[in-house]
This record gives structure tokens, C-alpha cells and sequence, in this order.
């Protein structure tokens, strides 16, 4: 096992093409790291340069603390699980999964290889399984099949290129939770790409969200849901999607499109003189002003709207409230929109209210959030100015505890299991 570190690694293609500029990122022994990002974000090509199927054009690799750029890919002693899975047709699992051994002629000995397959096999539950032909599997049984050769390598990290994306979404859930389970059992160092932030925020210990080559943000799920640094991983993190408001700042008041009120104390300085702000405001911090007890409604912002369309969910209610954007943010959030490969819904606000809630379509509603809930950008930098760096330090701190605990606890359940 090993820890890996990148160094303001550059990817520049043959054609010219600058893929990955400059991504510095610490990956801690067992640790499990997903990049993130919008599709051609350079995150395969990020993989490939860890793996050794692409050359690094600059900055430094190491694995386990050892230089890595200029060694073949056999001596990273990485295994990788692409999203084809790459099996086998004409072999069995068992074979599937003894091949990278088998391949390493004279290395192992049958017996060793028997050994090596079953105990795999037995943690990924494929012992039935193992005469099969992979046709005859479904999706995830090739899934595990697949980790089971990355398994009995006993690569010092698994690296995943999009593994889940072919299958349908049920199946989709299960094997997140699996291979979640897995990382933890084998405490394995893990680096995960995918495109799909509901996977990245359910698997990751840590998210590197990258933009255009370039990392945006590393934190825990929860600090970037919370403390997103910019416009784009604000936008990108959470489903469905942060509301993006103008704000027009005048006499120490903020004016959205559908409420007015005190620009909070803790931004006053960081705003400035700035006239318009790009305010952010998640579905979920809105709520039907009918349901909140008075000591609550009265504590927060309310305000009287004409909802388009409601989706009632039975765990929630989404409502849809069109309105009209300020021309000066129009531009910077249809730029946005495309960064982040958006369905373009930006003009129109998106509440998630209590399943309680009797708002309907065409109604006209009274509608609540919590100012102390929302997030303030500059408009010119994209940054995100209510970020708190202490309260985001915090998160992040918690959840590596959280971490180590669950590593510690899925490891003392494999003892006990391996003793009795
Ligand atoms: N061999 C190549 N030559 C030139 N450009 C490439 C090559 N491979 C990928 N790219 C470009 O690099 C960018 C990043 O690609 P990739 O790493 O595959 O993105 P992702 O995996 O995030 O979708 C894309 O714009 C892609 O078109
Ligand atoms: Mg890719």
C-alpha cells in the first residue's frame, strides 16, 4: 500500500493541447480520492499519467515516495479497473481473475494462484460463480470480476476510470456501496474518476473537483457542499443544483429578484463597494412558509411568489419560480451553465419544500429561507466571498477522524471475521 503524490502535474497532448495544467494533490496511504469534474475536464488523462499509459510532460509522481514518471507501468504496481471492466470473454471468472498472476510466469504456484483467486472471490462473493463465462454474468457481477483481478494483485492502489457508468441506475447504487465497502475492508489507497458528483459526494473520503485541466477544490463531501470556494464547484456539487440569484447591493441592503434584505453583518466588508453580487441558495434551505412553526418563519426571510410548476416526490416537494435574471449576470451564469454541461435552467428558482407542503401548481406562495444560508460571489472572480476558511477547516478535520475511525472499525471486523 502506498500513498501518492502529484506535483503541479502538466499534461500537454501531441496536437498541443494543454489537458492538465498543473494539478498538485496529496493522496494519503488507504485513502479514497475521487476526481471529479464536468465530461473532458482531464480526468482520465490524469488517471492514465498516475497509471503509466500516458507520459507526464511536467511536474513530479510519486508513489510510496518514490519517484514514478519515468518507470513502466508494472512497476507502479497499480492495478486499474476501466469502465468495459476489459474481461475476458472466452474465460472463466476464476481465470478472469488469475490472469494478471498467470501472466507473471512461474511467479506463482498453482496452489498459490487457487488461493489467491478463492480468497478474492470469497470477498467479493463470487465463489458460485466461478466456472461461469462472463456473458453469462450480470453488469455487476463483471463489475466484481474485475476487481477481483485488481484484488489479487495486491497493487499498492486501485485506480477506477468511470467503473459504474454503464450500468442502470439501481445497479449503479448497489455497486457504489460495494465497492465503498470494499476500500474500507482492504484499506486499500483508491483514486476514483468519475463525472457523476452523487457518486463522488457518497464514495470519497476526499473530492478534487477539476475545471478545464485545473483543480478547483479538494475537501471532504461536506466542505464543498458547505464552503465551495468558487461559482463553479457551488454549481456543480448538489442535485438539484445551487440557485444562483443577482444580488444588488445598495445601502447595506441585498435585493434578490423576489425579496429584500440586510446584507449579512460577516460580508459587509468583503462586499465592499460592489453594486452587484451573484447570490447562491440551495433548493433545500427554502421551505413553504405554512409549514414552519412562527418562532422559525419569523427568524428568516419570507416572501410571496408565483410557483410555475410543483413535483411532489413523497420525501419532498420541488416547486419551480421563473424569474427575470439582471442582464449583468446573465452572461457569467449562461458561461457557467456550460462549464458544468448544465441543462440551462438557470432563470428559474428551484425550492425543495417539505413533502407536507399543500403548494400546487399555478399557486401563489408564500415561500421562507435562512439568510444565515447563503452564499455571496464576486461576480468579476467567481470566488466565493461568505466562505468561512475556519469553519471549512473544521469540516474537513471531522471528517479525516470520521475516517480513520471507520478504516479502524472495518479492520478490526476483518480480524475477528479472519479469527473465527
Ligand atoms: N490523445 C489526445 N490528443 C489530444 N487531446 C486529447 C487526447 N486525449 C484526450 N484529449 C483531450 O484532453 C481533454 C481531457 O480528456 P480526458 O482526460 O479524456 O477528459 P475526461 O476524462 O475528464 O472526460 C479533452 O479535451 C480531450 O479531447
Ligand atoms: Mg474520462
Amino acid at each position: 500500500m502506498a500513498s501518492i503524490t502529484l506535483t503541479d502535474i502538466v499534461k500537454q497532448y501531441g496536437d498541443g493541447f494543454h489537458a492538465v495544467k498543473g494539478v498538485s494533490l496529496d493522496i494519503a496511504d488507504g485513502e479514497f480520492v475521487i476526481l471529479v469534474g464536468p465530461s473532458g475536464c482531464g480526468k482520465s488523462t490524469l488517471l492514465r499519467m498516475i497509471v503509466g499509459l500516458e507520459d507526464i510532460t511536467s511536474g513530479e509522481l510519486k508513489i510510496g515516495g518514490k519517484r514514478m514518471n519515468d518507470k513502466a507501468p508494472r512497476e507502479r504496481h497499480l492495478a486499474m479497473v476501466f469502465q468495459n471492466y476489459a474481461l475476458y470473454p472466452h474465460l472463466t471468472v476464476f481465470e478472469n481473475i488469475a490472469f494478471p498472476l498467470r501472466l507473471q510466469k512461474g511467479q506463482f504456484s498453482e496452489d498459490e494462484i487457487q488461493r489467491k483467486v478463492r480468497l478474492a472471490a470469497s470477498t467479493l462473493e463470487l465463489e458460485d460463480h466461478l466456472d461461469r463465462k462472463p456473458a453469462n454474468l450480470s453488469g455487476g457481477q463483471r463489475q466484481r470480476v474485475a476487481m477481483g483481478r485488481a484484488i489479487v494483485r495486491e497493487a499498492d492502489a486501485f485506480l477506477f476510470d468511470e467503473p459504474l457508468s454503464n450500468l442502470d441506475a439501481k445497479l449503479r447504487g448497489q455497486m457504489r456501496t460495494e465497492i465503498a465497502r470494499m476500500q474500507r475492508r482492504l484499506g486499500t489507497t483508491t483514486v476514483y474518476v468519475t463525472h457523476d458528483q452523487t457518486e463522488a459526494m457518497t464514495l470519497g473520503d476526499r473530492v478534487a473537483v477539476l475545471r478545464k485541466g485545473e483543480l478547483q477544490q479538494v475537501a471532504s463531501p461536506r466542505g464543498l457542499y458547505e464552503q465551495p470556494v468558487n461559482l463553479f464547484v457551488a454549481g456543480f456539487i448538489g442535485s438539484p443544483p445551487m440557485n444562483f440569484l443577482p444580488g444588488e447591493v445598495k445601502n447595506g441592503r441585498l435585493s434578490l429578484p423576489f425579496a429584500d434584505l440586510p446584507l449579512p453583518e460577516n460580508l459587509r466588508s468583503r462586499v465592499g463597494d460592489r453594486s452587484l453580487v451573484i447570490v447562491g441558495i440551495r433548493p433545500e434551505h427554502f421551505e413553504d412558509a405554512a409549514v414552519l412553526e412562527d418562532s422559525k418563519r419569523e427568524a428568516g426571510v419570507t416572501f410571496e411568489t408565483d410557483v410555475d410548476v410543483t413535483e411532489w416526490l413523497g420525501s419532498e416537494q420541488y416547486a419551480y419560480i421563473p424569474f427575470d435574471t439582471h442582464p449583468d449576470v446573465a452572461a457569467k451564469l449562461e458561461e457557467l451553465d456550460r462549464d458544468l454541461d448544465g441543462e440551462g435552467m438557470r432563470t428559474q428558482l428551484v425550492v425543495a419544500l417539505s413533502s407536507e407542503s399543500r403548494v400546487r401548481d399555478g399557486d401563489r406562495a408564500t415561500l421562507w429561507f435562512d439568510p444565515a444560508k447563503i452564499l455571496v460571489f464576486d461576480p468579476e472572480t467567481n470566488e466565493n466571498m461568505s466562505r468561512d476558511d475556519a469553519v471549512a477547516q473544521q469540516i474537513d478535520e471531522e471528517n479525516e477522524q470520521d475516517r480513520r475511525a471507520s478504516l479502524e472499525r472495518a479492520q478490526k471486523r476483518e480480524q475477528v471475521a479472519a479469527a473465527g
